[in-house]
């Protein structure tokens, strides 16, 4: 059963670096069902949203919301984020997992094993984390993210540098968190990934948020131009 799950928006929200805009204006809020893909070229912005989301990130201007309400620090418990390059400590696979649990004050062997699995990294519990691939490291990153059983979880181009068999495994699982009501917000340049998943797209550009719609309509008959072309790989920065 899908249930409708947390409710994340963002409200007036731009964001400067170093007198630069890079987020400019965007309001929009995650809720509905499925998975919610964030689309748009390099640079586009994808990766602060993404931060100022989950808290990582203030705002300049405009205010970030979980359940309508402006997100707290506590309320960051609720939420995890997958990084587009996963940091990990320098223990092994199944004590990184550990830590994220010892965090939040629990110790639990079989869950810990269970997200694992879940990603298909059970074998590799013993080994260390920094001499699995990039690939690999990215799976434990998200097992360690599902780890903490969070309610919102914000994921950063997760099959970047998977091969298939692994990319299938992540998506399976991402469509298995969703369908539990866990709010997923995935950035992927991946089209044929963003069409399987999919179920509502947010589309940036330069900053802004240049189309918010579902996902049917977003790749059958993209509005703007940007959407488009970048849909038909001829974006030019
Ligand atoms: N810490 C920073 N200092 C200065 N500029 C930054 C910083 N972080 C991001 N930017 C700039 O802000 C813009 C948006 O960056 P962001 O990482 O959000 O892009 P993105 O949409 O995630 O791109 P990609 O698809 O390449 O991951 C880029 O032009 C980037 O150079
Ligand atoms: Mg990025």
């Amino acid at each position: 059963m899908t249930e409708t799950g947390a409710i994340v928006g963002a409200e007036n929200l731009s964001l400067d670096i170093g007198g630069v805009r890079r987020l400019d204006d965007v309001s929009l809020r995650f809720e509905g069902g499925g998975v919610s893909v964030v689309m748009g070229p390099n640079g586009a912005g994808k990766t602060l949203l993404l931060r100022c989301l989950h808290g990582l990130q203030a705002p300049t201007s405009g205010r970030v919301t979980l359940d309508g309400a402006t997100l707290t620090d506590r309320d960051r418990l609720r939420q995890a984020m997958v990084f587009q390059a996963p940091v990990l400590l320098r223990r092994s696979v199944a004590a990184n997992v550990d830590f994220a649990l010892k965090a939040r004050g629990i110790h639990d062997a079989d869950w810990r094993n269970a997200c694992l699995a879940r990603v298909g990294l059970l074998e590799r519990a013993g080994d260390s984390a920094r001499r699995l691939s990039g690939g690999q490291q990215q799976r434990l990153a998200l097992a360690r993210a599902l780890a903490t059983r969070p309610q919102v979880l914000f994921l950063d181009e997760p099959t970047a540098s998977l091969d298939p068999a692994s990319a299938l495994t992540i998506e399976t699982a991402i469509t298995e968190i969703a369908g539990e009501g866990v709010r997923v917000i995935l950035v992927t340049h991946d089209v044929a990934q963003a069409r399987r998943l999919a179920s509502d797209v947010a589309f940036f550009a330069r900053g802004r948020l240049v189309e918010r719609c579902d996902a049917t309509r977003f790749f059958d008959a993209p509005h703007s131009g940007e959407a488009a072309a970048y849909l038909a790989g001829r974006y030019v920065l």
